[in-house]
């Protein structure tokens, strides 16, 4: 009679156990993801812009130990104007293969589209400073260079077809917080044909 008796109380130990771990997970949550800011536009478009890759393109690397590291000296200044990217001898691979390569510093890319440079989207004159919030919705839901109409298509890889999928609000945020970041010098190079 005993074997099935503490059969039982040992299963009702594990039981509660499991419950209380269960609530402690619940209560402690990811201590690693942090809460997504809401009040103040310019921290919501700081957070946004860290999640969504807009360095990966827009700002310039280093080459680090594990690869290109975004140089946050030139964040946000697109493509380095004096950086070249020669694509000419890859013409060939791309219109066979259907292939896109980039630049080292992923600031440069080149497919069947042609060559694109990553634009200059801080607040200097060369880049977004004379840009309307009005403009720069303009541009990520309609891919409108410059967020004007009729102006051209906004190129690959710029994911402003995933982009276009924000709220307004979330849109003014990241607009709000390019505002405040260090204004670069830097005309991009304007695209071109392979
Ligand atoms: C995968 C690369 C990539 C990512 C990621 C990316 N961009 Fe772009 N972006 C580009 C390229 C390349 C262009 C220039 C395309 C062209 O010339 O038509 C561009 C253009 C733009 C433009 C239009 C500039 C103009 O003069 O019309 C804006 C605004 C912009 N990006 C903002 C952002 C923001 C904000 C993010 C992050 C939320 C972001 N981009 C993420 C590659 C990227």
């Amino acid at each position: 009679m005993k074997t099935p008796l503490f059969f039982a109380l040992g299963l009702a130990a594990i039981l509660v156990a499991l419950s209380n771990c269960q609530q402690q997970t619940a209560e402690a949550g990811n201590p690693t993801a942090p809460e997504a800011p809401k009040e103040d536009p310019v921290k919501r478009g700081e957070y946004l812009v860290s999640i969504l890759g807009c360095d990966d393109c827009h700002t310039p690397k280093n080459m680090g130990p594990h690869g290109p590291e975004p140089d946050m000296t030139r964040r946000f200044m697109g493509h380095p104007a004096d950086e070249p990217f020669a694509t000419d001898d890859k013409k060939k691979m791309i219109a066979e293969q259907h292939v896109a390569i980039f630049s080292p510093g992923m600031t440069a890319a080149a497919g069947p589209w042609g060559v694109s440079y990553a634009a200059n989207i801080t607040p200097d004159d060369t880049g977004m400073g004379a840009w309307t919030e009005a403009q720069f919705l303009k541009a990520i839901r309609e891919g409108k260079n410059k967020g004007m109409d009729g102006t051209r298509p906004i190129l690959p890889p710029m994911p402003w077809p995933l982009y276009r999928n924000m709220t307004d609000d979330d849109l003014k945020a990241i607009y709000a917080y390019l505002k405040t970041v260090k204004p670069i010098k830097n005309a991009v190079p304007a695209p071109k044909q392979l």
